[in-house]
């Protein structure tokens, strides 16, 4: 995509990912239970507000942003200036090419909602084989209500989706929950964050 060869556009477009996720990233460091966790990697972690809140929040944990290359200044930039440069790390790769890094709990914020049914579930078997027995995967964005009826931001967020990219779309609770249960995971419940944001977390 041509915004990655432009780092002043692709900070902006990072930035207004934080913007748009702060909120449901403060809800997630303070409500899940990350005292029964040592490590945990964000994936397609953008400026990697997600992973500053789980650690500033939660000062036990060691995070890792996961995202393409070329994001690395970007994230390493918001670190220092949250002062957690030394418990958080980069890991540069892509996710449709590689295995992702191991953690006990593995994050992904409005990344399904890009992709083909297809990736999705590559992404949900990938956060799978990362995590050790016990491990929990946390998927949040505006994940829409299951009969379909409420969650009017998720609706639309999904008919951009389908405009905005080949083949994404946005999904409920127990779409998701499923594709978790396909995988492997043996546990799965959804939580609201904030506004239409829910998370669906699956366990191993
Ligand atoms: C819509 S943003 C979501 C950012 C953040 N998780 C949030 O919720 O605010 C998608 C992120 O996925 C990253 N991304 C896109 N394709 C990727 C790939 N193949 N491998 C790793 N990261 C990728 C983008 O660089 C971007 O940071």
């Amino acid at each position: 995509m041509a915004i990655y060869a432009e780092p002043a556009r692709l900070k902006e477009f990072l930035k207004a990912m934080t913007g748009v996720s702060h909120g449901a990233n403060l809800a997630i460091a303070h409500k899940f239970p990350w005292s029964k966790y040592r490590t945990a990697v964000d994936v397609g972690t953008a400026q990697g507000d997600l992973i500053t809140q789980v650690a500033l929040a939660n000062p036990h944990i060691e995070g890792t942003g996961f995202d393409l290359p070329e994001v690395g200044p970007i994230f390493e930039e918001y670190a220092e200036a949250n002062r957690i440069s030394g418990r958080v790390k980069f890991s540069p790769g892509s996710f449709l090419e590689q295995a992702l890094p191991k953690a006990d709990v593995v994050l992904m914020g409005h990344i399904l909602h890009d992709w083909s049914l297809e990736i999705k579930r590559m992404l949900v078997r990938k956060a799978y084989e990362a995590l050790p027995n016990g491990g929990a995967y946390i998927v949040y964005e505006s994940i829409i209500d299951d009969d379909r009826s409420d969650n009017a931001f998720g609706l639309l967020m999904s008919l951009n989706m389908l405009i905005e990219t080949s083949d994404g779309f946005d999904y409920t609770g127990a779409d998701c929950s499923g594709w978790m249960k396909e995988a492997g995971f043996r546990e799965t419940r959804v939580e609201h964050l904030i506004g239409p944001d829910s998370m669906v977390i699956g366990i191993k």
